[in-house]
């Protein structure tokens, strides 16, 4: 699939597709609440700690905070997406939508959840999004892998923050097996599941680093849960060659060999790749452009082909792209961009580069 899509959006485009997107959430709202009207979903407050608030698990691990106060788990419910829904005036919007969204964007503790049930919505503090809480704390209290002697609270020790296979499957798993992609589902057919590379390996690196302030460092995990907002975390999943062939064409090859999942993972977000040839005075000969990712018509619903079109690249798998070199001498350059859904940035990142001569 060619496009010939190019950044940034030109006011138009911009303007049609905040209309379409608009027109799109008002129908996914209207489905969403009707199901959720159906369903009559269960509403937690979630927290039964009554003697330490949501609030005080931040204000004691400041270090773990701010980690955390830069990661999408935090910016769940207060991040550039619904911020860009408040600024366009769309607050009885924003209102509606999140009803259904906060399930799962500001969930109650999802510990206690029997092994089918979905994660449900609460009602306090829904602005912290995925919250300290909502990983942490069980009916019976604070949980947590019982590293540290000198916690001032009580700590149930748990495998699941023991073991991150088991975190993996038990807790990330909650939330991220439920989205449209199941990213942990692919995981577990990448060696990486086999070889016990989990999710926390890649988005929960250890760090040496004290986990309350004042206290000395320690090697626990971070907190900032880094992903594809991040072009670094890009980088690391994609590798690039270009080899030029005997029959007067060059082939360029993308693998997936960094992310334990498909590339892009989730959502609708997209890979473009373009490349172009040049002879020496740098005049373009050539330029092919292709994207991978998933095109939805409405997002989140009739996800199903015709109105869905997937062409991700799953993990270990390789795409190619092959041009032609119309000049005896120049270069081939290739450019990788990624595009986030485009409510949340409307343009997009360049992240990699390569250029061969031939
Ligand atoms: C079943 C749980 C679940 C529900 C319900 C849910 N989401 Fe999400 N959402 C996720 C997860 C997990 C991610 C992170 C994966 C990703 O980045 O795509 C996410 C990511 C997002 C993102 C960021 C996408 C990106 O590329 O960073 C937006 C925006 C979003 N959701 C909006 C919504 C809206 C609007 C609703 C309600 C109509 C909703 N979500 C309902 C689980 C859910
Ligand atoms: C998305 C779920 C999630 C959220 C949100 C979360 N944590 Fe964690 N946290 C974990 C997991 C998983 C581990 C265990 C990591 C490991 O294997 O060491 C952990 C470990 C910890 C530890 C133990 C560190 C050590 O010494 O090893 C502390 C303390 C902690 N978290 C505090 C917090 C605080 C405070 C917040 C809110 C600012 C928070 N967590 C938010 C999942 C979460
Ligand atoms: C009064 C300050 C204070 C408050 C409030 C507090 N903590 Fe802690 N917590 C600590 C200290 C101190 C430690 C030990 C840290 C160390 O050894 O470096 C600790 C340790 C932990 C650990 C790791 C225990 C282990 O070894 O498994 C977790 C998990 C944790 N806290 C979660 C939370 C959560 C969730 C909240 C909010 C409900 C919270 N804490 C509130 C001070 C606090
Ligand atoms: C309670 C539900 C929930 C749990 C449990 C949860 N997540 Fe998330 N996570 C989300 C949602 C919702 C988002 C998307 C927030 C957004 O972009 O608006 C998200 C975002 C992320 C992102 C960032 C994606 C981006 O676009 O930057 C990473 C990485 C991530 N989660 C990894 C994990 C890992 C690893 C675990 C297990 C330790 C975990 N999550 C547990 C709900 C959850
Ligand atoms: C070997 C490393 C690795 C493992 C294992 C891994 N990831 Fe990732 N993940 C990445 C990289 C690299 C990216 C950024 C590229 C991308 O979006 O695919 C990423 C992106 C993401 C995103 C952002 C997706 C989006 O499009 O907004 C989420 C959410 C996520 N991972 C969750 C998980 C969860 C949950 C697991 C465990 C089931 C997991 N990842 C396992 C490396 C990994």
């Amino acid at each position: 699939m060619d496009t010939a899509v190019k950044v940034p959006m030109k006011p138009l485009w911009k303007w049609l597709s905040l209309t379409a997107s608009v027109l799109v959430l008002v129908v996914v709202s209207y489905f969403a609440v009707g199901v959720a009207v159906r369903d009559r979903p269960e509403v937690r407050t979630g927290t039964i700690h009554a003697s330490l608030s949501r609030e005080s698990c931040v204000g004691c691990h400041e270090p773990i905070a701010a980690e955390w106060r830069e990661s999408f788990h935090f910016l769940s419910l207060s991040g550039p997406f619904w911020g860009r829904l408040r600024t366009k005036r769309a607050d009885r919007l924003f209102e509606a939508l999140r009803i259904p969204c906060v399930n799962c964007h500001a969930p109650a503790n999802v510990l206690d959840l029997t092994e089918q049930a979905h994660p449900v919505q609460r009602t306090d503090a829904v602005q912290l999004g995925v919250d300290c809480v909502s990983c942490h704390v069980s009916e019976q209290g604070i949980v947590g892998p019982g590293r540290s002697a000198a916690a001032p609270h009580e700590v149930i020790v748990d495998k699941r923050f023991q073991d991150a296979i088991l975190t993996s499957i038990a807790i990330c798993a909650r939330c991220h097996a439920e989205a449209q992609f199941n990213v942990v589902a692919e995981w577990q057919q990448t060696p990486f599941a086999r070889n016990g590379i989990t999710c926390l390996d890649c988005h929960m690196p250890e760090l040496e680093a004290p986990s309350v302030a004042g206290r000395p460092a320690r090697l626990r995990r971070s907190h900032r849960f880094l992903g594809d907002k991040d072009p670094e975390m890009l980088r690391k999943a994609l590798d690039i060659s270009i080899s030029v062939n005997d029959d007067g064409s060059a082939t360029v090859r993308i693998t997936n060999s960094g992310a334990g999942h498909s590339f892009p993972a989730a959502g609708t977000n997209s890979l473009f790749v373009n490349v172009t040839v040049q002879d020496d005075d740098g005049l373009v000969l050539e330029e092919k452009e292709r994207s991978f990712g998933s095109r939805e018509w409405i997002p989140g619903y009739l996800d199903f082909w015709p109105f869905l079109k997937v062409t991700k690249i799953p993990y270990g798998q390789s795409r190619e792209i092959e041009v032609d070199l119309p000049s005896e001498h120049g270069s081939i350059a290739v450019e990788l961009r990624y595009r986030d859904w485009f409510m949340v940035k409307n343009q997009d990142v360049v992240f990699a580069t390569l250029t061969q001569a031939y």
